[in-house]
């Protein structure tokens, strides 16, 4: 899709990505703990939109807005979050704000209904996006995770659903192409490199080697149950269960004027796509096609070739994701997307950096948040704002893939800077 009127990125906020092994993560070993708690999924949402807000902008210009989150009702027994909007910031009382839902592409699809807003008349258009997980247990928000999966089919799998789902591609593309195992730890190394020089990132402090990542053991548990599977997936290979906020405003180029930020200091929405196959009927287990269908398009609407892009944002849920996905969207040949990162040219110093703050891996994965996120990290990338992990030359074009389930939603989208 090309949007019929030009849709910009005016603006964006980040909260802290936080959860277990953050320094910040009040646990019981935690020296505040008993004393201090946590932040909560409204506390996240009123952070995001706070900061935003707080950059300057007057929240009567809103018209309307969308949240993207997976499963407040599970996590924290809260659903109707577009009425929390109000809540947490009272200016917007009275503008129809809605919830997106489409598993971890729930923030993208807030994003798709705001560009869809902006060519239906809405200048001024908030995109949220919030998650809370750490409320139970890696194990329970693995059943709460599982419903993003075709339940009654996938759920046996594993109590580890979407680590077992995707334990069985790294197994498909291992028997398929002969991949080591230990090669995927160079996407875990990249991620927790770039989260090291992230301040907002779950994994901020982490201290993994590649020879830790490489190897199964105590260190870095294969934890699946599903025998078959188990040999295939160890903690490193997985992104985080982590709390975290996003916000951004979309708007016209009439919203923009009404915002006061002038056009050069916008990134613009060049295209998108939405594309969804059937849940649990993955064809083929090496590839992503819904994300490959999904990036076509985007750079055929865009006009783009893979080859002019200049950073990129990819749902990197678990290692052998990102490794598909470098596959999904024409940088490598199927069968050699380990080459992506293994030659350096999706680093921070590479030709397409891809992940630059550390990914779903490294800056962690508030599920419905993570949409809102990439665009938002494209964003701060073009304007220079990612301090220790701004990458030299300023990107003039940067794509997202934002994918719910097992490749079975994906939103893309190509960014283009305007100053
Ligand atoms: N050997 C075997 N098992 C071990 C072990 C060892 N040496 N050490 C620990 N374990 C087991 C533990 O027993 C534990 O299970 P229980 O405590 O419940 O019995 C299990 O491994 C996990 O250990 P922890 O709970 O201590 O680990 P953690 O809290 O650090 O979590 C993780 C690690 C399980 C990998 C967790 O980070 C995780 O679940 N990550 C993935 C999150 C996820 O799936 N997100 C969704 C991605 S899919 C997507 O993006 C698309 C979509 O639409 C959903």
């Amino acid at each position: 899709m090309i949007p019929v009127k030009d849709t910009y990125i005016a603006a964006c906020s980040l909260t802290p990505f936080i959860g277990k092994g953050h320094p910040d993560f009040i646990w019981k070993k935690h020296p505040d703990f008993g004393t201090k708690e946590n932040l909560d999924l409204e506390g996240y949402l009123k952070l995001a939109l706070t900061d935003l807000f707080g950059q300057g902008f007057d929240p009567k210009l809103v018209t309307r807005g969308y949240v993207g989150n997976f499963a407040g009702e599970l996590f924290n027994k809260q659903g109707h979050l577009g009425a929390l909007v109000p809540r947490v910031m009272p200016e917007l009382a009275g503008v129809g704000v809605g919830r997106t839902e489409a598993a971890c592409a729930s923030g993208g699809i807030a994003l798709m209904s705001a560009a869809e807003a902006i060519c239906a008349g809405h200048d001024v258009v908030l995109v949220a996006g919030a998650e809370c997980q750490t409320t139970v247990s890696a194990r329970e928000g693995g059943e709460y995770l599982a419903r993003a999966a075709h339940f009654q089919d996938e759920r046996p799998i594993d109590d580890f659903t979407f680590p077992a789902l995707f334990a069985r591609r790294i197994k498909a593309y291992h028997e398929k192409y002969g991949l080591p195992l230990s090669d995927l730890a160079h996407f875990t190394m990249k991620a927790m490199e770039n989260a090291r020089k992230n301040p907002l990132a779950h994994m901020k402090a982490n201290k993994w080697t590649f020879e830790a990542a490489a190897e199964g053991g105590d260190h870095n548990p294969q934890f699946l149950g599903n025998q078959e599977l188990k040999d295939y997936l160890k903690v490193s290979d997985c992104s985080q269960v982590t709390d975290g906020g996003a916000a951004l405003l979309l708007c016209s180029e009439e919203g923009l004027k009404k915002l006061g930020v002038d056009k050069s200091k916008a990134v613009k929405l060049r295209s998108y796509h939405l594309a969804t196959n059937a849940l649990g009927q993955t064809e083929d287990l090496t590839r992503m096609d819904t994300a490959g269908l999904a990036f076509c398009k985007t750079f055929n609407d865009g006009n783009v070739k893979v080859d002019d892009i200049n950073v990129a944002e990819v749902h990197d849920c678990f290692t052998i994701a990102e490794l598909l996905m470098m596959e999904a969207m024409g940088l490598e040949e199927p069968g050699k997307g380990v080459e992506a990162v293994k030659s350096g040219k999706t680093k921070l110093d590479g030709s397409l950096p891809v992940n630059t703050g550390g990914g779903l891996v490294g800056f962690g994965h508030p599920v419905g948040a993570t949409g809102v996120k990439q665009a938002a990290e494209i964003y701060r990338q073009m304007k220079g704002l990612c301090g220790d992990y701004q990458i030299k030359s300023q990107p003039s074009l940067g794509v997202m893939a934002n994918m719910g389930g097992d490749d079975r939603t994906c939103f893309t989208a190509l960014f283009e800077n305007m100053g």
